[in-house]
């Protein structure tokens, strides 16, 4: 049995978290250029490591979209009934994608004022002209539209498209698209089959290069992740409406706060037989836990490619106080990576909660984490469901447990603790400060990390993982935080 984590938080008993520790510096013999930050889950390569949580106050839309575009991922919570989550993930799955499925056509004997008409209104640059046997024909762009009154009033498509269409095949990669482009001086590219029946459309200005690490599929779609309760819905009507969202979703994440319980598993099974995305299952917090769900579970193997960890630290939970039970996010995660290397190495570990400065995500993949999952860092953001409120000439946004009562008289999250637990709150609603755009706080969360694994001489994660971990005294705890100022009592 493997102990090499455990062995770095040195002893088994002591629930050791982010502040109790510090990273060894190690010996660096690369560039910072060099540093990479990918990490795997599932079919995915993501380039940031990073997952906004599951929770009401965090992750809608908005939020997804943009986790996705800078290169890691969004849950979207399952607070809300499966109708909202469908309607979420439809929106961010085709937020951006460098294939226009759905795309305008225009008959080559259609008025010309016709295609003015569509392109104007429909805010659209350019149609495709498709003639009665639906195959393509032509194109018609905005420059092609007359100005003169007598040809907008008499003239037809035919007269002002442009036959030679410059297309692409089916199935061409974006660097075939980019080429294709740049040759042809083109800003179009339609995608015709061998047939002649076109299959989609590729605009320039969807290849740009605007967000060059965003995390998308096959088919330059965002991805998405979205959260669901373990129960199994016994309607006929829920299973379908289940496998309409899965359509947009490419990871569901199990959503409960203590996953390691024999109904929460029965009911995954049943999710992973019905659904053909992939799983990532949580929380736990133990090694037994990982132990048990990866070698004595009937999971779907191809689709359980995950782990999420923590238990009781996420800066609105109370789950600990309430309950005296607790796997903070450092130890859980030490705990699950020895039984993922002992059982499964290609199950990824998602670090969920209690992070509260940059420096503590190097932590968690040095204790064995692929992934970091924060509610925290996320909830003041622009992209954050809610409005901005003032308090004190402050800004600030509400951030809300999924256990606090708050959350909870929606109804749909009830199953996320303890069942038939009615009356014990389990986390809390307060504010926490307005910080803005998240672009700021990915880059300050990315630099934090990279620097980290400069200083730890851990070229990528799977270096990361393997740098030294050491315990902190009560004084050395003291002195590396700001001490000794005038000011720093208040920040501490
Ligand atoms: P942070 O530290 O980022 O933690 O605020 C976010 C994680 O906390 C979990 N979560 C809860 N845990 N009671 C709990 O015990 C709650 O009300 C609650 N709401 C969220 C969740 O795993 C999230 O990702």
């Amino acid at each position: 049995m493997t102990d090499y984590y455990r062995n770095k938080i040195h002893h088994d008993e002591i629930i050791a978290t982010f502040d109790d520790i510090l990273i060894v510096p190690g010996y660096t013999n690369f560039n910072p250029s060099e540093v990479a930050i990918k990490s795997k889950l599932g079919k995915y390569d993501f380039n940031l490591p990073i997952i906004s949580a599951a929770m009401d106050t965090v992750t809608e839309i908005e939020m997804a979209i943009k986790m996705a575009l800078f290169g890691g991922l969004g849950v979207i919570h399952r607070n809300c009934s499966y109708e909202k989550q469908l309607e979420m993930v439809r929106i961010v799955k085709r937020a951006r994608s460098f294939v226009i499925d759905d795309v305008a056509t225009i008959s080559p004997n259609d008025p010309i004022a016709k295609a003015k008409y569509m392109m104007e209104n429909y805010n659209i640059s350019g149609l495709v002209v498709i003639n009665d046997t639906k195959k393509v024909c032509g194109i018609l762009t905005k420059r092609d539209i007359p100005f003169t009154e007598d040809h907008l009033k008499k003239g037809t498509v035919k007269e002002f498209m442009t036959k030679q269409v410059i297309s692409i095949s089916p199935g061409a990669s974006r660097e075939d698209a980019l080429n294709r482009l740049f040759e042809s001086r083109k800003e179009k590219l339609p995608i015709i089959d061998e047939k002649g029946f076109l299959r989609g459309l590729i605009t320039k200005k969807d290849l740009a290069p605007e967000f060059p690490f965003a995390s998308i599929d096959e088919d330059g779609h965002l991805v998405c992740g979205l959260a669901l309760s373990p129960k199994f819905p016994e309607t006929i009507q829920a299973q379908s409406m289940l496998k309409e969202i899965d359509k947009y979703v490419d990871i569901f994440f199990i959503d409960v706060a203590d996953f390691y319980k024999k109904a929460d598993i029965e009911g995954t099974i049943k999710l992973m037989n019905l659904l053909e995305s992939e799983f990532v299952l949580g929380n736990i917090g133990t090694y037994e836990a990982a132990e048990h769900l990866i070698s004595k579970c009937d999971f779907n193997a191809e689709k359980f490619i995950g782990l999420k960890v923590g238990m009781g630290s996420g800066s609105i939970c109370t789950t600990s106080i309430q309950t005296g039970v607790g796997a903070p996010t450092l130890y859980a995660t030490a705990q699950v990576a020895d039984a993922i290397t002992d059982y499964n190495p290609k199950i990824s570990l998602v670090a969920d909660g209690g992070f509260k400065n940059p420096g503590d995500l190097p932590k968690a993949f040095t204790a064995g984490a692929d992934f970091i999952m924060s509610g925290h860092f996320f909830a003041g953001c622009t992209e954050s469901p809610g409005y901005i409120d003032t308090i004190q000439g402050r800004k600030v946004k509400v951030y809300r447990g999924m256990g606090s009562k708050e959350a909870r008289t929606s109804g749909y999250v009830s199953d996320r603790y303890t069942e038939g637990s009615k009356v014990l709150p389990e986390g809390v609603s307060d504010y926490v400060p307005f910080v803005g755009d998240l672009s700021g706080v990915i880059a300050s969360l990315r630099e934090g990390l990279m620097n980290s694994m400069i200083y730890a001489g851990a070229k990528n994660i799977q270096a990361m993982k393997k740098a030294k971990i050491g315990i902190v005294s009560p004084v050395g705890q003291r002195e590396t935080r700001i001490h000794d100022l005038i000011g720093a009592q208040w920040r501490i």
